[in-house]
């Protein structure tokens, strides 16, 4: 598509599958010039992405639930490959007790797992990949609306969006001196492995779409598209916000 990022490494965290944003993601920084790294939670999904990736895209498997192994796979990735210019953190957990009933219902384990692996996880990202990473560098994670409303049924994991939004703004001003910016997307409802683990999630999807500007919901290429934007030069001037990619669901909810 373009040359917008050539010469540029970006670490992609987060692709299960071809609904994944992150996959999304992947696609339209390939589209537009960058070297992509992929990292994978598990054995499991990696069967799963060699049958998706192109030939020869570098794979390392990071579970972000240990520090340890966000600073093994950062080393990797920097022996093998030399510094990097961007990371995109496109993971969030939380178990299906913990998403089923309100946040009143939370237990303490539920909580903490949720906020561990959805919004801690991008400090020892950033912490680990900011040491490897060339200035003008670039970190942007996912987040949701349900950070800042009360939006039916996202619950517990709108609880972890609202301290992901805040480590991106705290982030952002710890990196901002070592010329590293940190921003997220907020996107639309899309159908993802992730969604369907939240209950109702059909009620979700199909409220987000009717509020959309024109009735369609926003798509992963789109979602890409933004994260290419986000790690290209073009933002240099973008640090600790929070851009909206979701056709306007949020203007109206
Ligand atoms: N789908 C949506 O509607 C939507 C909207 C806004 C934001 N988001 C956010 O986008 C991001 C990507 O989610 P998605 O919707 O593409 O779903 P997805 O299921 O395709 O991706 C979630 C990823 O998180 C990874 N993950 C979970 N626990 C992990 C761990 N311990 N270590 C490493 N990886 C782990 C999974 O392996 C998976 O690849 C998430 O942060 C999600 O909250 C999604």
């Amino acid at each position: 598509m373009s040359n917008l990022l050539d010469g540029k490494t970006i670490v992609v965290m987060g692709v299960a599958n071809k609904r994944s944003i992150a996959w999304g993601c992947a696609k339209s920084l390939l589209d537009n010039g960058a070297k992509v790294i992929l990292t994978y939670q598990n054995d499991r999904l990696k069967r799963q992405l060699e049958k998706l990736v192109p030939e020869g895209t570098p794979m390392i498997e990071c579970d972000v639930a240990e520090d340890s192994n966000v600073e093994n796979t950062f080393n990797e990735i920097h022996e093998k490959y030399g510094n990097i210019d961007g990371v995109v953190h496109a993971i969030a957990y939380a178990d299906k007790k913990t998403l089923e009933g309100g946040v009143i219902d939370v237990e303490k384990d539920g909580y903490n797992l949720a906020q561990d692996v959805s919004a801690y996880s991008l400090i020892s990202v950033s912490r680990f990949a900011s040491r490897i990473m060339n200035p003008s560098g670039s970190i942007a994670t996912l987040t949701y609306m349900g950070s800042t409303r009360a939006i039916p049924s996202y619950n517990m994991m709108g609880v972890a969006k609202a301290a992901l939004e805040s480590n991106v703004r705290y982030l952002a001003s710890d990196l901002g001196p070592n010329k590293i910016r940190v921003n997220a997307i907020s996107a639309g409802a899309i159908k993802t492995l992730a969604v369907t683990g939240i209950k109702n999630h059909g009620d979700l999807l199909k409220e987000s779409k009717a509020r959309t500007v024109d009735g369609e919901p926003v798509d992963t290429t789109q979602v890409g598209n933004v994260a290419t934007f986000l790690m290209s030069d073009l933002s240099t001037g973008l640090t600790g916000d929070i851009i909206y990619a979701d056709k306007g669901v949020h203007l109206l909810a």
